[in-house]
């Protein structure tokens, strides 16, 4: 069998395969809630044979939504439309999780197909964006955040700690913090967004600060037997790729001591000027050091878009799972075709038989 395939275990829950769908937004909620767009989109990747399925990014607050469309934790009327996805999630063979998410600086914008840039401050659907320090993002998301006061430090880790307690109650078992992607967590330890001079700023440590205190507040109320992992951009590209690798394996290094089980690498994206050199797979060598250096299970998406290379980086011990997105939006099948291009010895097992028994009739390519 392909290292692909191999089960993977953590805590007290354990993925049929490598394979996960990493949180992809769709931008299609009314005041948050989940609806039939967003159950048939989950089910589909976990009818797919994907070992475990993450929601998308899901607002922890209104304000910490991306677009007025996202996804919401934020009030108990939430949790059974959430319930409904885990459940689909669950029924057809993958592990559930959730990504919990503010979007801090880059809140109050456009959807990606109606312009990606901020909405202008007179709509009547926008609203203002807070971060660490009043420094906009600039280029398409270019409004000034509202500087957090330590009330909102405090009432954002709180929203973090009531989305968790939701998340549980909703039947997810693979809890994930975006702390990636220039949202607002990510963009507390960014030296381009937190410009601060109080114990939330300055050096790593302070800069650090916020992270490691939601993790806390966090690890109080997610179970111990279930995982608690968190997104986070190590790299930003931006120059100072060294530095910034060194502060966040040191930063991961904290994560793990106070409770995190899981990372999976990202990018930093806190800035507009940053040079990413996309290509395939490209960023499996940078989360092989996270795994290396903060001895932590990892996994990381971008590109990773043929199972052959999946495989890869299974193999060589560079990744624990792949993240596996876009390819998914193409083929919620993905999975089983993986499973057929590497010959598993009995590719069906991926997928329910009404599928598979017709699929075994085709040759692999025939699905790309
Ligand atoms: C439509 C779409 C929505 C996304 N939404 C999220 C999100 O909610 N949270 C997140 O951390 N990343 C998000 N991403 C990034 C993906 O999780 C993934 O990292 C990215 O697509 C690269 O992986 P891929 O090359 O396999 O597609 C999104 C990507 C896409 C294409």
């Amino acid at each position: 069998m392909s290292a692909l395939f191999d089960s993977f275990s953590l805590k007290d829950v354990t993925l049929k395969n490598r394979i996960a769908v990493p949180p992809m937004c769709q931008y299609s909620s009314e005041d948050g809630f989940a609806n039939q767009w967003h159950e048939a989109n989950y089910a589909s990747f976990a009818r797919g044979g994907a070992g475990l399925v993450i929601v998308e990014a899901t607002a922890v607050s209104p304000e910490g939504r991306i677009t007025p469309n996202c996804l919401g934790i934020w009030k108990e009327e939430h949790t059974e439309g959430l319930a409904n996805l885990a459940k689909r999630i669950k029924d057809q063979g993958a592990v559930a999780g959730i990504q919990i998410a503010h979007a801090g600086r880059k809140a109050s914008a456009n959807r990606p197909w109606e312009g990606d840039d901020h909405l202008p401050a007179e709509d009547p659907k926008a609203w203002q964006p807070i971060g660490p320090s009043a420094e906009a993002f600039g280029a398409h998301l270019s409004r000034t955040p509202e500087a957090m006061s330590k009330q909102d430090i405090e009432r954002v880790k709180q929203d973090f700690v009531n989305g968790a307690k939701r998340a549980l109650e909703a039947g997810f078992e693979w809890l994930e913090l975006h702390f990636a992607h220039g949202y607002l967590a990510q963009s507390f330890f960014s030296k381009h967004a937190n410009k601060r001079t109080d114990e939330y700023g300055g050096d790593a440590a302070g800069r650090g600060r916020f992270l490691l205190e939601t993790l806390d507040a966090v690890r109080e109320v997610w179970p111990q037997h279930l995982p608690l992992t968190i997104r986070f951009g190590v790299i930003e590209y931006d120059g100072d790729d060294e530095q910034t690798q060194a502060e966040s394996i040191a930063l991961i290094k904290q994560f793990k001591a106070q409770g995190a089980d899981f990372v999976s690498v990202s990018i930093g994206f806190n800035t507009p000027d940053a040079t990413i050199p996309w290509g395939p797979a490209f960023l499996a060598p940078v989360a092989e050091r996270v795994r290396n250096e903060a001895n932590i299970p990892v996994a990381t998406a971008w590109g990773v878009d043929t199972p052959e290379l999946a495989n890869d980086t299974i193999e060589k011990g560079q990744l624990d799972i792949v993240m596996v997105g876009r390819m998914h939006l193409t083929n919620p099948h993905w999975t089983y075709f993986a499973a057929k291009t590497l010959a598993e010895d009995n590719p069906s097992w991926v997928m329910p038989a009404p599928y598979a028994h017709w699929l075994q009739r085709y040759a692999p390519s025939d699905e790309r």
